[in-house]
């Protein structure tokens, strides 16, 4: 070989050697910059722990925290507020009724009639619709013209048939937004959740707004009853099964209530009703506890949050809050590595990743996992790979089972406060052979998250079998509701009139 080829041959060698060096140079970079990735998730695993010795430590905080709340106002984060509500519709109601629901995404209208048994339930003509944004900031005028101009057109679609005698309607109004009421039939907003913020209206009596907005248009109804989303769901469980004591609503807010003794409300002293029982709004999502497994996502989630320091339990918990917690997380690690390639813009927007993104890739059982590379897509995050794919379905799975699971010590926080969780519970003055005997209990349950999460669903029924045990557990039945808030307060409009 000549000297120019051995050169040659030499200046190849050290290229190759380069090129190889470089390679690995790039392959430990990336190698470093995957185990930070999984470091994160560790960490998110880790803080996101929910052993059933901790949903317990939760139960009881929960339990502890609905006496504190009964006992005086302001005792607890929970307010445990009185609805007035002492009877449930028994299944006899009978004739037509209205309901108009605003909750926190959707406001629903539709009809029931009722023909005096069960069985005679037709629900009718129900409407669906998403709130417009711009609402959720205007003024409280603007709001109820809203909602009167929607009812109208509802009944003028009715032609004469469902109204041939010309008497007033009967309608039910279930607004998902804590309320402090002084009748069955009228309340004032206490504070805005859910991202709503029309201040003016706080101290507002709420039926009463509704009402003058209703006349305003010359329309002859009549709120007859203002409740909220969970009193709804509750009355409609008993209309079909009187085991039914308590509710839960997991949609875009969350909160649960429930049938107490009036005499265990020791704040409302006196207070005197047919029943000696009363429906008590809990608003759950104000509950919060250091035995709530607590995250940095949760906190900042909750510092750039419009209503800070508020809602802990719900941030944790619904339907609002998950998409943005797993946004959070997905958000840090493509800080920390290129992972997601160059960083999107769009993902730093809050809210952007919805949940119903994440329930749609958690359930992704396509081989790629190819709904979760169109999602990630429409995020602007494209070209994926399928391993960081799965770290984004590992994610959404992490963020759920710790919804589902604490949503099932809230609900066992109940079952214990009402001595149906096989222990007897924190009771005041219950008898002994009460506490000993487990009844059935239905608990109804409605919302979003719960009604198309199956895997929200699944992980909760789990935790709260692991939290009862097998034996009470057969006693607990969880039973979904559609519709039910909606549904449910119609019933309870037809059972005053009977
Ligand atoms: C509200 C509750 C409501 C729940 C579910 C919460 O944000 O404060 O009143 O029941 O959402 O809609």
């Amino acid at each position: 070989m000549g000297k120019v080829a051995v050169a040659f041959a030499a200046a190849a060698v050290v290229a190759a050697c380069s090129v190889a060096a470089v390679m690995v140079r790039r392959r430990v970079k990336s190698r470093r910059k995957w185990r930070s990735v999984v470091e994160i998730l560790k960490e998110l695993e880790e803080g996101c722990d929910t052993p059933v010795g901790r949903l317990r430590q939760v139960v009881d905080a929960m339990a502890v925290e609905m006496h504190a709340g009964l006992a005086s106002e302001g005792g607890s984060k929970l307010k445990m507020l009185l609805t007035f509500v002492h009877e449930l519709p028994k299944g006899t109601e009978k004739g037509t009724y209205y309901a108009l629901h605003l909750g926190g995404t959707y406001f629903r209208i539709l009809r029931v009639h009722l023909g005096g048994e069960r069985s005679y339930l037709d629900v009718q003509d129900v409407e669906r619709h998403p709130i417009p944004s711009h609402l959720m900031n205007s003024t409280s005028e603007v709001l109820f013209n809203f909602l009167a101009f929607s009812l109208e057109k509802f009944i003028e679609k009715e032609g004469n048939g469902s109204n041939s005698q010309g008497v007033k309607r009967e309608l039910a109004f279930t607004f998902s937004f804590p309320v402090k009421h002084s009748s069955i039939s009228s309340g004032v907003l206490i504070k805005w959740t859910k991202g709503f913020e029309i201040s003016e209206m706080v101290g507002k009596d709420i039926a009463e707004c509704l009402q003058v907005a209703l006349n305003r248009r010359g329309l002859d109804m009549h709120v007859a009853v203002l409740v909220n989303d969970t009193v709804g769901a509750l009355s409609l469980g008993y209309y079909h099964d009187p085991d039914t004591v308590v509710a839960v609503v997991f949609g875009t807010g969350s909160n649960a209530c429930y049938l107490e003794r009036t005499d265990a409300i020791i704040k409302s002293q006196g207070l005197l009703t047919t029943s000696g029982s009363m429906v008590v709004n809990m608003e759950w999502g104000n509950f919060w506890s250091s035995h709530l497994p607590r995250t940095s996502y949760d906190i900042d989630l909750d510092a750039e949050s419009s209503n800070s320091n508020d809602m802990g339990f719900e941030k944790m918990i619904s339907g609002m809050y998950l998409g943005d917690i797993v946004r959070r997380v997905i958000v840090r690690m493509s800080q920390e590595s290129d992972i997601f390639g160059p960083s999107s813009s769009l993902l730093s927007e809050p809210y952007v990743l919805r949940t119903n993104l994440v329930s749609a890739m958690h359930e992704d059982d396509t081989p790629e996992l190819q709904e979760v590379a169109r999602i990630l897509k429409d995020l602007g995050v494209s070209e994926v790979p399928l391993k960081v794919r799965k770290l984004v379905v590992k994610v959404c799975d992490v963020v759920t089972r710790r919804a589902g699971r604490l949503a099932a010590a809230g609900i066992a926080g109940i079952l214990k406060k009402i001595g149906r969780d096989g222990s007897g519970g924190i009771t005041s003055g219950r008898s002994r052979s009460e506490i000993q005997m487990q009844k059935r209990t239905v608990v109804a349950v409605e919302g979003g998250l719960y009604m198309n999460y199956s895997m929200f669903r699944e992980y909760m029924d789990e935790a709260l079998v692991e939290i009862l045990g097998e034996e009470v557990s057969q006693y607990v039945v969880v039973k979904a509701m559609e519709d039910g808030s909606s549904i449910g307060s119609a019933l309870l409009v037809a059972s005053l009139q009977s």
